[in-house]
């Protein structure tokens, strides 16, 4: 079943409302604009990237479920897509409930994801897949038996919290207090809990962008990704691997966005050693290293979600191999400027992103270089030589 578009703004819109206005939403909204669809972005500050190209927005604590819903009652929105994981997802499963509005691509899917600790015991004891060694704890004592069950080096990490905050990696026993201490301060709910993983020594790690639309489930090339601090800098696509990684990564990729159901692109994360793959977490939206679909799919990743969610046929094949690189404000600052964007442009084959953020930190994702090139060794340079021309200046 497809959704009936109508026109933007009168009694026959088709309605979609986000909760979480940053840069991958912002390129979905432009995807529905594209095909007609009303959208209205949410988020907790103003003038967010994606609330820049709506047709409205709304500023809200989306963590307060009674502001949640009244917001949906009064836009009364066809489809609910959140782009963030801190929302009040339990409100998110009540609306659905009720038939108020469908939320993308399910609310169990938005409400098992936030959380750590439920998208692991799905993934590893309901559904079998391979993980990393884990371990869960709620004071520091839990922590250290945690600690010593998986295992030294290891990573801990509060159960409610993204883009590594919060995270640390543990060498050995001495490491333990202080990593209590850094994800007690940085985890998005008071009650304490905290997963600690064994570090799975990988070969590379990928981002499986896989679609659940109406014609069925279809794969992306995997994209490869360099992670510093829990947070993304560069990636490209496709990532080569032994055909038999690729068919147990889809495998595992088939079973868990299976279980989370809906229709959508995930990003599930896996690590590859050889022949062998390990889950290790799923966003049911668009994912950050999947910006480099932008030039390297014929459909972006954001094109792509865009088509699922209203029950439209969708086409997952790469259009060539490329890159992405990270632009970050490098200061702390309000409304930035830009310089050798000209400069940064004139790399062949390459496109820029500037999110349009109102405010800078030094390691706020302000922007992204993207290229294309004859292999991904040469996506890689070009999109590295791009975003090392962008200089953000105070404005
Ligand atoms: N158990 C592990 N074994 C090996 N590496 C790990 C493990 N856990 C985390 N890492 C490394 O840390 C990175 C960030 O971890 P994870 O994806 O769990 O955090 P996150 O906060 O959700 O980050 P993001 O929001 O950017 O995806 C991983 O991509 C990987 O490079
Ligand atoms: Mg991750």
């Amino acid at each position: 079943m497809s959704f009936r578009i109508g026109t933007p703004l009168s009694p026959s819109a088709l309605r979609v409302l986000f909760l979480g206005g940053g840069e991958l939403g912002k390129e979905v909204v432009i995807e529905l604009q594209r095909l007609g669809v009303e959208t209205i972005v949410v988020d907790r500050y103003a003038d967010a990237p994606a609330q820049q190209v709506a047709h409205r927005a709304h500023v809200i604590d989306m963590t307060d479920a009674e502001t949640l819903r009244a917001l949906i009652e009064r836009e009364r929105p066809h489809l609910i897509v959140p782009e963030i994981e801190a929302i009040a997802t339990d409100e998110l499963v009540r609306i659905e409930a009720d038939k108020l509005a469908a939320v993308i691509p399910t609310a169990k899917a938005a409400h098992t994801t936030m959380n750590r600790e439920r998208i692991r015991v799905l993934a590893a004891e309901t559904l079998k897949l391979p993980t990393s060694p884990y371990a869960f704890a709620s004071s520091l004592e839990e922590l250290q038996a945690a600690t010593e069950k998986v295992g030294f080096p290891n990573f801990v990490k509060p159960v409610m919290s993204s883009s590594g905050k919060g995270q640390s990696r543990l060498r050995s026993a001495a490491d333990v207090a202080d990593a209590w201490e850094t994800a007690m301060s940085a985890g998005r709910v008071k009650q304490p809990r905290v997963i600690a993983e064994g570090q799975v020594m990988f070969d590379f790690e990928i981002t499986l962008l896989t679609v659940r639309a109406a014609s069925g489930t279809h794969f992306c090339e995997p994209i490869g990704h360099v992670q510093v601090d829990g947070d993304y800098v560069e990636s490209w696509q496709p990532q080569a691997m032994s055909a038999k990684a690729l068919a147990r990564a889809q495998d595992i990729a088939g079973k868990i966005t299976a279980a989370l159901g809906g229709y959508g692109i995930f990003g599930v994360e896996l690590f590859v050693k050889g022949d062998e793959v390990w889950f290790s977490e799923v966003s049911p939206r668009p994912h950050d290293t999947g910006l480099v679909t932008l030039v390297s799919q014929n459909q972006s990743e954001f094109a792509l979600h865009a088509r699922a969610i209203l029950g439209l046929p969708v086409d997952t094949s790469l259009r060539a191999p490329g890159a992405s690189a990270v632009i970050y404000g490098g200061m702390e600052a309000r409304a930035i400027a830009f310089e050798g964007v000209a400069g940064a442009l004139a790399t062949p084959e390459s496109e820029l992103r500037l999110f349009g953020k109102p405010e800078s930190f030094k390691k706020r994702r302000m922007g992204v270089a993207l290229a294309r090139g004859r292999d991904t060794n040469e996506a890689r340079a070009r999109a590295k030589t791009a975003a090392g021309a962008v200089k953000p200046i105070a404005g």
